[in-house]
């Protein structure tokens, strides 16, 4: 791991980042022994920055310090945090205080092989995503709600969980953002009351867009989602994963759209 451009594990017990998950962070998938997509998170970087009112360190530096962990690694994931830097006492942030950067390299989870043709169990989690304007749609590193909606479950046949908000509408995974495929058209929760705006999730709407079938970004009630003709999940690393069934509701594989999923993997990883 690199912290502020050296070589080690250590931050501050002070950070604020540790004190109040007073910071953000991307997770880009390496290919190729480089970060894929980088402009694109680098761009909600900047812009969780903007809303937080957090400095970003350039892109010259970060694409440096992420060159500098993959290093001769062909494949793997680079994980980058941005804190608001040291704490002296109490909430107020100091603007003179600079930010904490950590680059890390960990290697490509593998993700058995069968899930783009065989699709992915998912269940519905009880915890619930609180909503705040403030904080929507950047990927901040508050994360409790996605750490006590995925330690509902420990079954390894099932390979994410759906989150709602308090008033029932669908939101999210807890790592991954959704769509639905439902009378001819393609959805996905609105984001601006909670849920992190998936780099992925912007690449499919892009490419929806461009090969004719555009997304409709709205309200998702739980009865319409289970009522889909196909729904799907997409993340940095997953891409596109098919949904197999939700709590036991099958959903039909045959029904997924195949050309949009080779689009965006042909461009996810490149
Ligand atoms: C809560 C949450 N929503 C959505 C996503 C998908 O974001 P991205 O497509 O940028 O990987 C993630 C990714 O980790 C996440 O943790």
């Amino acid at each position: 791991m690199l912290i502020n451009g050296d070589s080690g594990t250590t931050i501050s017990a002070f950070d604020r980042g540790l004190q109040y998950g007073d910071g953000l962070f991307e997770t880009i998938a390496v290919a190729d022994a480089h970060p894929c997509l980088w402009q694109r998170h680098y761009q909600r970087l900047q812009a969780g920055g903007k809303r937080l009112g957090i400095s970003i360190p350039t892109a010259a530096t970060m694409i440096k310090e992420i060159q500098q962990e993959i290093g001769f690694n062909d494949r793997g994931v680079i994980k980058v945090i941005v804190t608001r830097g040291k704490a002296s006492r109490g909430y107020q942030p100091d603007p003179e205080i600079p930010v904490t950067r950590a680059v890390h390299f960990s290697p490509w989870p593998s993700f058995p092989a069968s899930t783009n043709s065989d699709g992915v169990s998912v269940r519905l989690c009880n915890t619930r995503l609180g909503s705040n304007r403030a904080l929507a749609g950047i990927k901040h590193l508050n994360r409790l709600e996605q750490v006590l909606a995925r330690s509902e479950w420990d079954d390894p046949g099932i390979s994410e969980g759906l989150m709602l908000d308090a008033n029932n509408r669908v939101i999210e995974g807890t790592m991954s953002n959704i769509f639905m495929f439902k009378d001819g058209n393609m959805h996905t929760p609105d984001l601006t009351e909670c849920g992190v705006e998936g780099v992925m999730r912007n690449l499919v709407l892009e490419v929806a867009a461009e090969l004719g079938r555009p997304v409709n970004i709205g309200q998702i009630e739980l009865p319409e989602l289970l009522a889909a003709d196909t729904v799907f999940l997409t993340n940095s690393l997953i891409g596109i994963w098919p949904v197999r069934d939700i709590d036991g509701k099958p959903f039909n594989l045959d029904h997924i759209d195949r050309d949009l999923m080779l689009e965006v993997n042909d461009r996810a990883y490149v």
